[in-house]
């Protein structure tokens, strides 16, 4: 059965509030409620690429499955380019994004920065993980397995992002989709930051967390720098916060 995105009748599209209302139903609306879901799981790319990456990963299906419609359907309607993840853990996320980017988009690079050692020290005023969380990664193993996928537009950047970010977007320049996958405040203020200028307009920003139970830092981040500061309105919330860069229109 062929993959495609239904249309939504009587429905105005376009952009209004710096987003993209129509494509929000389409794919947040159409996964939860619709029959969407069904049709993802039975496309031969998602089932290819969650084959590769699932063990690998603890992002939540729908999340992939959201993803996946942006890639499918929605990054050729933008600008050129590169993709970003702060946050990669054990790769899984990246492979899965690497996967499809691969066969849809020659050219599109994948960049997944991460400590690959774990959770900086983190403020319980505000978030629940502790330093060390998500430490448990071998990254000569990750790099095999890269090898031997042949993904070689997956760039593994390790470090802190405070000490890594400035770098990989010299070498990325435009980025259009940016996964941030990375729990707690500190650093999903610090992706957005330094993310946020070199996004193309339209471009994708994704919160893996900041509508997680765990993950309050996470929310009050989007609350304070993107909704209130930015004047930003969320493309979907559900399975995640989705919202669309306009670094240069009022
Ligand atoms: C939830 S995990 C990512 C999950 C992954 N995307 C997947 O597919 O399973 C969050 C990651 O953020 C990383 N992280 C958090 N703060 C960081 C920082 N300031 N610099 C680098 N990595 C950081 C942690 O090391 C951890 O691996």
């Amino acid at each position: 059965m062929e993959l495609y995105l239904p249309e939504l009748k009587g429905m105005a599209k376009g952009i209004r509030n710096k987003r993209n209302v129509y494509e929000g139903y389409q794919r947040g609306w159409e996964l939860q409620f619709g029959g969407l879901k069904e049709k993802v799981l039975g496309d031969p790319l998602y089932k290819e690429a969650f084959a590769v990456a699932q063990d690998r990963t603890i992002m939540g299906e729908e999340n992939r499955m959201n993803i996946f419609l942006l890639l499918r359907f929605f990054l050729d309607k933008i600008p050129f380019g590169h993709i970003v993840e702060y946050g990669s853990y054990r790769g899984g996320s990246a492979i899965f994004m690497a996967y499809v980017a691969q066969r849809l988009y020659p050219g599109i690079k994948v960049f997944a920065l991460d400590s690959f050692e774990g959770m900086p020290a983190t403020d319980k005023n505000a978030d629940a993980h502790n330093a060390g969380d998500f430490s448990d990664v071998d990254m000569d193993k990750l790099q095999a397995r890269l090898d031997e996928l042949k993904l070689d537009n997956l760039v593994l950047v390790k470090g802190f992002f405070e000490n890594t970010n400035e770098d990989v977007m010299a070498q990325a320049g435009k980025i259009s989709l940016a996964h941030i996958d990375c729990v707690i405040a500190p650093a999903v203020k610090y992706s957005y930051e330094g993310v946020k200028p070199f996004m193309v307009d339209g471009g994708y920003i994704v919160f893996d967390d900041a509508t997680v139970s765990s993950c309050i830092g996470a929310t009050e981040v989007v609350e304070d720098l993107l909704i209130r500061r930015d004047g930003l309105n969320s493309e979907q919330i559900w399975p995640h916060f989705v919202f669309r860069a306009f670094n240069n229109r009022a």
